[in-house]
């Protein structure tokens, strides 16, 4: 288990998995033959990808696309909605161009395709990447049905920053999760096949730092050592690349004073060199258009060349390279055979798709009718969202709600109620559902659902919605104040609308937003009536009052089209909550960054208020949940974990048992999570780092006993000469249901 990773990797690398991962046959004499009729102006064209019917970035002054499309300056649409308009843009790349080359779609599928599931970091928060498999399995079919062919997903970008708004996008602060769910979601886009037409190509991105913007502010400055890119950010990248994404895409930062998009070293050296990846890198939005922004690039002309030159090849909605690109080759700054490699990619990409042997393949229009939709592609959306819920706290067992307790009146208040707010339950994200209409008959609401299941289990149930964007003052809280009076128990549903997260949307300050701290301690008396919350959430947020004064917090984060039946799944007990957090809780803002795989300082902090070691005078040094944290409605006993050898040399494997027992009186799933620390090593080690899980199943009174495998490599670790080792000498491993409450045992390793 713990080596799951290393062992896929040894699989994927046996083979050029980009060149098989297609049943189209003979492409590079194909490829050769097409770039040789090809004009240095249709060259520049298959570089370049134009938006369609939706934006997802700042404007772009575009010419009538089909005029493009026809003289042969686009090789590329993103973001296109309109089907027919997809089959009419097909027509007239193949048909109505010398060379008849197929456009290639692009599209953000990000959470579903038109069945929206929960966030992705929600999905992460499942700890099961085959059900991630699953839902983008679904998602690819729906997107291929739609014309699509191409993803720009997954987001494999580790962040440790909560106000950064593409957390959500993201599997959390956790490189080996992140991989492995990343691996995941590149299964389910592209299955077997590419040229399939219920397969779409996956992106990986943003390649790289992304995640480590300053002050967790978009689009800004990232710097970090080799080290901790190396050990942090690339793994995951790594792993898809290996996993055979067929694409990559550059991020909007720039990487220690150089803009991703040309990055020589990230994108040749690293992932071409290194890796030794074959594919197909797009800019992000304009991004190549930014280095000028950046000040690393004085025109369009020297634009094109340094990001060509660094190994990018396809500009994504700037338009850069049809402005500076033949000026870059004319003058020298880039040479005819740096041209013909990156529209050889491009070529090759569009041949595995299948898009030259059927440019229509993914444009059936009855397919597309017997597949948007489907009724059951719902289930996986319920399933998903309840395994994602993580319940936080949960006194006196108010959870799950027990008709024969002493509750008998609920209301349900808070502006997540019930709320027809475009994209709420959802995100930004959701552009597969079409802008600006949102069929939010689509979405069950938590009113719609909970209100009849827990009536019909004999609750009597008040509804009231509150209306955040009116002055947040009492007499907005009137009904809810009024419902909880009533009542004798209260779920406030309560967090971030959908528009709250995603792209551009970074915060700079993580409290519960708009006043709704204030309406939960109005709304609840005080906290004088026994409360639920409901956390609608993309990022870890706080929220100390709730924390102190409510008995039961279930973090729901974005969960999809099935909100309120997994809510109500969840609720009333016929799903047992088994969610973990794929990311740290702080307690305050200050606290950020704050995450689990820490280095140890000089003076680590065994209590607040301890003087001269690293903590803060007004608050604590540890964060309200640690990551891998989460709730049941059972509870787990785990013994002290064995390990079949307290010595290892290389080349041999240690075996760690943990036997864990379901002591309460309900089955429950259990995420049975195994870290290690190397004591000693050249460089200081993170206090813990993830190296294994196992979710596991358990009846009441059941003992099972998990093990996970430890070879040298997990010991290994990237040093400041960017070499990979692992040093001899002591190291601990630890089990628990979190990454706080472990126990541990020693070993060493010995060469
Ligand atoms: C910009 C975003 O950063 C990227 O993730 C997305 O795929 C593109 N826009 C296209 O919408």
């Amino acid at each position: 288990m713990a080596n799951r990773i290393f062992s896929l990797l040894l699989l994927l690398c046996a083979g050029n998995l980009i060149a098989q991962n297609t049943s189209v046959t003979n492409i590079e004499p194909r490829v050769e033959a097409l770039l040789a009729k090809m004009t240095v102006e249709e060259k520049i064209g298959q570089l370049t990808q134009m938006p369609g019917d939706i934006s997802t970035g700042t404007d772009v002054a575009k010419d009538d696309l089909l005029n493009q499309i026809r003289t042969g300056k686009l090789g590329s649409i993103l973001s296109h909605t309109n089907f027919q308009n997809k089959i009419t843009m097909q027509r007239v790349a193949t048909k109505e161009t010398r060379l008849g080359i197929p456009l290639v779609f692009g599209f953000d599928v990000i959470h579903g395709y038109k069945t929206i599931f929960p966030i992705p970091l929600a999905q992460a928060a499942t700890w099961e990447p085959d059900l991630v498999e699953r839902i983008e399995r679904i998602a690819a079919e729906e997107a291929s049905a739609d014309g699509q062919n191409w993803t720009f997903s997954p987001m494999v970008d580790i962040s440790r920053d909560p106000r950064w708004g593409r957390n959500m996008e993201g599997s959390g602060e956790d490189p080996y999760l992140g991989s492995l769910i990343g691996v995941a979601r590149v299964r389910g886009f592209q299955g077997n096949d590419l040229a399939a037409n219920n397969t779409v190509a996956a992106c990986a991105k943003h390649y790289a730092g992304y995640g480590f913007v300053e002050a967790g502010r978009e689009y800004n400055t990232v710097d970090m050592s080799e080290q901790r890119l190396r050990e942090l950010i690339l793994p995951p990248f790594e792993a898809v690349a290996k996993a055979g994404s067929a694409t990559f895409m550059n991020a909007f930062n720039t990487l220690n004073g150089t803009p991703a998009s040309m990055n020589k070293h990230l994108v040749t050296d690293i992932l071409r060199g290194e890796w030794t990846w074959k594919g197909l890198v797009v800019s992000d939005w304009n991004s190549f258009g930014e280095v000028i922004v950046h000040g690393a690039a004085a025109d369009e002309e020297d634009a094109s060349a340094k990001c060509l030159g660094a190994g990018s090849d396809m500009d994504m909605a700037g338009g850069t390279f049809q402005k500076g690109m033949k000026k870059a080759l004319d003058n020298g700054k880039v040479t005819q055979a740096q041209l013909d490699e990156a529209v050889r990619r491009v070529l090759r990409f569009k041949f595995m798709l299948g898009l030259f042997d059927d440019p229509f393949r993914y444009l059936d229009p009855k397919r597309r009718e017997a597949t948007l939709f489907k009724e059951e592609y719902r289930k996986t959306a319920r399933e998903a969202a309840a395994k994602s819920m993580v319940l936080l706290k949960n006194d006196g067992g108010l959870l799950p709600l027990n008709p024969a307790g002493p509750f008998k009146k609920i209301a349900i208040i808070g502006p997540l109620v019930d709320s027809r707010t475009y994209k709420d339950y959802m995100s930004f994200w959701t552009l597969g559902l079409g802008t600006p209409y949102y069929d939010s008959t689509k979405v069950i609401t938590p009113a719609m659902a909970l209100k009849p299941a827990l009536e019909a289990l004999g609750f009597q149930v008040t509804v009231a919605g509150v209306n955040l964007t009116a002055a947040s003052d009492e007499a907005a809280f009137k009904d809810a104040i009024q419902a909880s009076k009533d009542a004798d128990l209260i779920i406030a549903c309560v967090g971030e609308r959908g528009l709250d997260c995603g792209e551009s949307r970074s915060v700079s300050d993580i409290n519960l937003p708009r006043g709704q701290e204030r309406l939960l301690k109005i709304a609840t008396l005080n906290g004088n009536r026994p409360t639920v919350m409901v956390l609608f959430n993309s990022r870890p947020l706080t929220f100390q009052w709730a924390n102190e004064n409510i008995e039961s917090i279930l973090v729901a984060w974005q969960p999809g089209f099935e909100t309120g039946n997994a809510l109500t799944d969840i609720l009333t007990g016929k799903v047992n909550p088994g969610g973990k957090l794929p990311v740290t809780f702080p307690y305050s803002l200050g606290q950020v960054p704050i995450y689990y795989n820490a280095l140890n300082t000089g003076r680590p902090q065994e209590k607040q208020g301890q003087m001269w070691t690293s903590g803060y005078l007004d608050g604590p040094a540890t964060p309200a949940y640690p990551f891998g944290f989460g709730l049941s409605y059972t509870t787990f006993a785990y013994e002290a974990p064995k390990v079949n050898k307290t010595k290892i040399k290389s080349g041999e494997t240690l075996e760690v048992s943990v036997t864990v027992t379901n002591t309460g009186k309900i089955a429950g799933s259990e995420t049975v999570q195994c870290y290690i620390r190397d004591l000693v090593a050249d460089i200081s080690r993170p206090l813990k780092e993830l190296k294994g899980f196992e979710k596991i199943t358990l009846a009441p009174g059941e003992k099972r006993t998990v093990k996970f495998k430890i070879t040298e490599n997990d010991l290994a670790y990237w040093n400041t000469e960017a070499k990979r080792k692992a040093d001899p000498g002591k190291f601990k491993v630890f089990t628990g249901g979190n990454s706080r409450d472990v126990q541990e045992v020693e070993f060493s390793l010995e060469k």
